[in-house]
């Protein structure tokens, strides 16, 4: 049977899908059918968590209300304020929300305490924040080498907040919105404005943010000018806006990103260290069976250079090598230490000292 929960996330996704298909009838009935699952829960829960899901109650109410009104006239194309209903921008809201937490990524520290400080707290307790005089939310910047869970912390934010989403990867906004991606940005940062609590992650931020030149195109700078634009003063404003950008290349960011403090904290996200890759390895291998010759320390010891990501590949090639056998000799599917062996061979290491060479001029350039 459904869970009450997976009852909620079943009409959001409908909501969601509903507007985006621009069919506010049916998005307004799942919007309430949310709202009653909501309800529910706040009944059936207590303190913190009641209060949280009274508010999403109310807000899910509100939003079918504002749906009712936009299905009952005003067509979408003659809106101007973009408050008002459903909000545009929407298409990058995240409806099915990620089951990855902080506890399915090794290591990252840092990035972790910074950002339970700057938007978990402060959301868990706004008044405490405020009584300190705390101004919430603000721009991250993750920077570092690929495959190093910069995505996947995103998501495990996204996961942990009980606050709408918004994701955009710069690829998808250059290419699926050529020419128009500045005001896609656009829309989307004020979508996410409006909400009293939002976060926004951008990811493959530089190619959001490209350095503006003489020769770049205009509409790469128009991109940045529009960006900062949108940007500026959103700490003085009461809502609760977090701005995540995450890049591989963050020379290629435009200066005044950095200049105007638009992403105060700049969190490096390196590789992960022996104790993050034996937490990568055993977080890849909880539902399989490894037979006694498989030693996970020597392992992580012996992946020196490997990203989270070419840990992750070394499993995945040993459990397919471990398959392979099982069905050829019609035996048990169990990791041997020769299935691994195997895996390292094939999967090359990506973290070099070249590789990693540029973010530490970036840092010494900058910090
Ligand atoms: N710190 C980590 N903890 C657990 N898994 C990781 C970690 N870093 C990378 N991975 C694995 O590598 C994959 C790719 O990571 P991703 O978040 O896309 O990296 P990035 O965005 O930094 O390029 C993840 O889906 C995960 O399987
Ligand atoms: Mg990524």
């Amino acid at each position: 049977m459904q869970s009450m929960t997976e009852k909620k996330q079943g009409f959001e996704t409908a909501c969601a899908a509903a507007v985006k298909a621009r069919n506010f009838a049916e998005a307004a009935k799942a919007a309430s059918g949310a709202a009653d699952c909501a309800e529910i829960l706040a009944s059936r829960t207590t303190g913190a968590v009641a209060a949280a899901y009274a508010k999403e109650t109310a807000s899910w109410r509100q939003l079918a209300e504002k749906l009712e009104g936009r299905k009952a006239g005003t067509p979408a194309a003659d809106r101007t304020d973009g408050g008002a209903a459903a909000p545009d921008g929407g298409e990058w809201l995240v409806a099915d929300k990620p089951s990855i937490t902080f506890d399915d990524i090794a290591g990252m520290e840092e990035a972790k305490r910074i950002i339970t400080e700057m938007v978990l707290y402060p959301m868990q307790s706004p008044e405490k924040a405020r009584a300190l005089g705390l101004t919430p939310g603000g721009g991250v910047l993750l920077f570092g080498p690929p495959g190093t869970g910069k995505t996947m912390l995103g998501k495990a934010i996204a996961g942990a907040l009980d606050a709408p989403f918004y994701y955009a990867s710069g690829a998808d906004l250059r290419s699926k919105w050529y020419g128009e991606s500045e005001q896609r940005l656009s829309q989307l940062l004020k979508s996410a404005k409006a909400q009293p609590v939002a976060v926004v992650f951008l990811d493959e931020v530089e190619s959001i943010l490209p350095k503006r030149s003489e020769g770049s195109h205009a509409a790469d700078n128009r991109l940045v000018t529009q960006f900062l634009a949108d940007l500026g003063g959103f700490a003085d404003s009461p809502n609760l806006l977090l701005v995540l950008g995450a890049t591989n290349r963050p020379w290629d960011i435009d200066e005044a990103v950095f200049r105007t403090g638009r992403f105060d904290e700049k969190i490096y996200v390196g590789p992960p260290d022996c104790a993050a890759r034996k937490k990568i390895l055993e977080l890849n291998l909880k539902t399989a069976y490894t037979s006694a010759d498989v030693d996970l320390d020597a392992l992580a010891a012996a992946m020196e250079g490997a990203s989270g990501s070419d840990v992750s590949a070394v499993v995945s090639a040993a459990k397919r090598s471990a398959l392979g056998r099982a069905i050829r000799e019609d035996g048990d599917p169990v990791l041997t230490a020769v299935d691994f062996a195997d895996a390292r061979e094939r999967i090359p290491l990506s973290i070099t000292t070249e590789i990693l060479a540029p973010y530490k001029r970036f840092m010494d350039a900058r910090f």
